[in-house]
C-alpha cells in the first residue's frame, strides 16, 4: 500500500517466514551454520529454540531451502494436538509413504524400509518438526524411537525439534533423558541486540529494493529496540505500522517522535505498559 511512496518494490516488513528476508545476525548465522552441518553431516538429532517470534521458522526454512538437492525433507507444522499415531500420520504423508497402516509398528516398518531405499539412492532424510513444545511427553518419545533408525554406521533420519522454550524445559524432564542425550546438536536463538536494529531494518528495506537512510531519520532503532526488546517479530510489526502511519501523513524521513508515538499505542493495545516491553506477547 504505503510501497512506491517509500520506494519499495514489495512490503519489507511482512510477517512470513521467508528465508529471502533473513539477515544474518550473529544468532541467526550460528544457528544456520549448526542446523546445515547437522544435517549434511547426518547427525541425528538436532534442536533449536528461541523466544515467540525469534525466527526460527524462518531460520529453518532458509537451512532446507539451502541443503544439498540430494536432500528429502518433510516439515510437519501443525503439531498442536497431534499425538502417538497422529504424527506418525502427518510423516507418514509429508514423506509420500503409502498406507492404510493399522498400527505404529506398521508405520515405524514402513518408514525403516523407505529410509533405507532412499539411503542406497544416496539420499539424505530430514523430519522437521516445527513448534514442538505443543508435543506431549509420550509423543516425543516416540520421535526418540525414530531416531533409533539407522545402519550400523549411519542415521537414517536427521530430525530437527524445534520450539519455544517450554521445549527445552520438557525436554530436560527425566521420562526424557535419553532423548535428551541424543541431541547432537543444539542452538537457542538470542533477541538482537541494540547494534543489530539498524542491519536488520536495513536488510529488509534491502530486499524490497529501498534504502533505510531515506526512510528513517536518526535515531529511531534505539526506540524499535526499546519496544521489540530485540525480537524480530516486534520490530517488523512495528515497522510496518510505522510506514503506514509516515504514508498517511506523507512524511519522509520518518522522525524518531513518530516511531514513538506507535510504539506506545501499541503497547497500550497489547496491554503492555513501557516498563513491562519485551518478546512476551506476540502479534501475529
Ligand atoms: N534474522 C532475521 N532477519 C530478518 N527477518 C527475521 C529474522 N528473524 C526473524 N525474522 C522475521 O521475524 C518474523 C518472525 O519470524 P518466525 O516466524 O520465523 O519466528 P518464530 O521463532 O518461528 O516464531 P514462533 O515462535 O511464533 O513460531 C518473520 O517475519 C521473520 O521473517
Ligand atoms: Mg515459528
Amino acid at each position: 500500500m504505503y510501497e512506491s511512496y517509500f520506494d519499495l518494490r514489495e512490503p519489507a516488513f511482512s510477517l512470513n517466514p521467508d528465508p529471502r528476508f533473513l539477515w544474518p545476525s550473529e544468532t541467526h548465522e550460528e544457528g544456520f551454520s549448526a542446523l546445515y552441518y547437522g544435517v549434511v553431516r547426518r547427525k541425528g538429532f538436532l534442536l533449536l529454540t528461541g523466544g515467540i517470534g525469534a525466527g526460527k521458522t524462518t531460520l529453518l526454512r532458509a537451512v532446507l531451502a539451502k541443503v544439498p538437492e540430494e536432500t528429502d525433507t518433510a516439515l510437519v507444522m501443525n503439531t498442536a494436538d497431534a499425538s502417538g499415531l497422529d504424527l506418525m500420520k502427518l510423516i507418514a504423508a509429508e514423506l509420500g509413504l503409502r498406507g492404510p497402516f493399522d498400527s505404529k509398528v506398521d508405520y515405524i516398518i514402513a518408514l525403516n524400509s523407505h529410509l533405507l531405499e532412499r539411503l542406497h539412492a544416496g539420499i539424505n532424510t530430514v523430519l522437521v518438526i516445527d513448534e514442538a513444545q505443543n508435543l506431549d511427553l509420550a509423543t516425543l518419545e516416540e520421535v526418540r524411537l525414530l531416531s533409533n533408525l539407522e545402519t550400523d554406521s549411519e542415521k537414517l533420519l536427521q530430525i530437527v525439534l524445534t520450539g519455544q522454550p517450554e521445549l527445552r524445559e520438557k525436554l530436560a524432564d527425566p521420562k526424557l533423558r535419553q532423548l535428551r542425550q541424543r541431541i547432537a546438536i543444539e542452538h537457542h536463538l538470542e533477541p538482537l541486540g541494540p547494534s543489530e536494529l539498524i542491519p536488520y531494518l536495513s536488510h529488509r528495506i534491502g530486499i524490497a529494493g529501498g534504502q533505510y537512510d531515506e526512510i528513517f531519520g536518526a535515531g529511531c532503532d534505539s526506540v524499535f529496540f526499546a519496544y521489540s526488546q530485540g525480537c524480530p517479530r516486534l520490530i517488523s510489526l512495528l515497522a510496518d505500522r510505522v510506514l503506514l502511519a509516515a504514508y498517511s501523513k506523507q512524511v519522509r524521513p520518518i522522525p524518531v517522535a513518530m516511531v514513538e508515538k506507535k510504539a506506545k499505542e501499541m503497547l497500550e493495545a497489547q496491554g503492555r505498559g513501557p516498563d513491562e516491553s519485551g518478546p512476551g506477547t506476540s502479534e501475529n
